[in-house]
């Protein structure tokens, strides 16, 4: 009675463990088709608003990395050019949202990363 109470908790906390994982992996959810260094910056200081369900249309109509996948070449190569200009910049993240939470402002490494991304993909998509 007491192995099979200790193998059932033991069951329960692996359930536990795992179900935590899953949410958690969810949260860090990574753009297909973006490297990884590029992917952790764009989740932390640009995908809040750019996304499915971000709180500003325009945001989302400019730039949506749920679709990121979707977009043909041609928008795709503009967005790209887009992204590394607004970094480089300092348009995004916009200025108000920074006044709020400064530690989301982009460091001169992370917008050099950035735009070294954009140009490596820009000439894949225009091949
Ligand atoms: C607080 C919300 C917010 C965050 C965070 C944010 N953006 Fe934006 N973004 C907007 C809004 C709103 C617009 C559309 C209106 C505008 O241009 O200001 C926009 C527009 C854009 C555009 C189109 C601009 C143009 O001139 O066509 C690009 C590209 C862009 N964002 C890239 C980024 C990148 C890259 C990041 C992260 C470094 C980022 N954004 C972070 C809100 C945000």
């Amino acid at each position: 009675m007491k192995k099979t109470l200790f193998f059932s908790s033991l069951g329960i906390v692996m359930i536990l463990v795992l179900g935590a994982f899953t949410v958690y992996s969810e949260q860090e959810k990574t753009i297909p088709g973006i490297p990884e260094d590029v992917n952790q910056i764009i989740q932390n200081h640009c995908y809040g608003c750019h996304n499915n369900d971000g709180k500003s249309e325009d945001a989302v109509e400019d730039l949506n990395f749920d679709e990121w996948e979707n977009y043909n070449p041609m928008k795709k190569t503009g967005i790209l050019n887009d992204i590394c200009e607004v970094v480089t910049e300092g348009e995004m993240p916009p200025e108000k949202f920074l006044k709020k939470y400064p530690d989301k402002k982009l460091n001169d490494e992370q917008i050099k990363l950035i735009c070294n991304w954009t140009k490596t993909a820009n000439k894949r998509e225009l091949r």
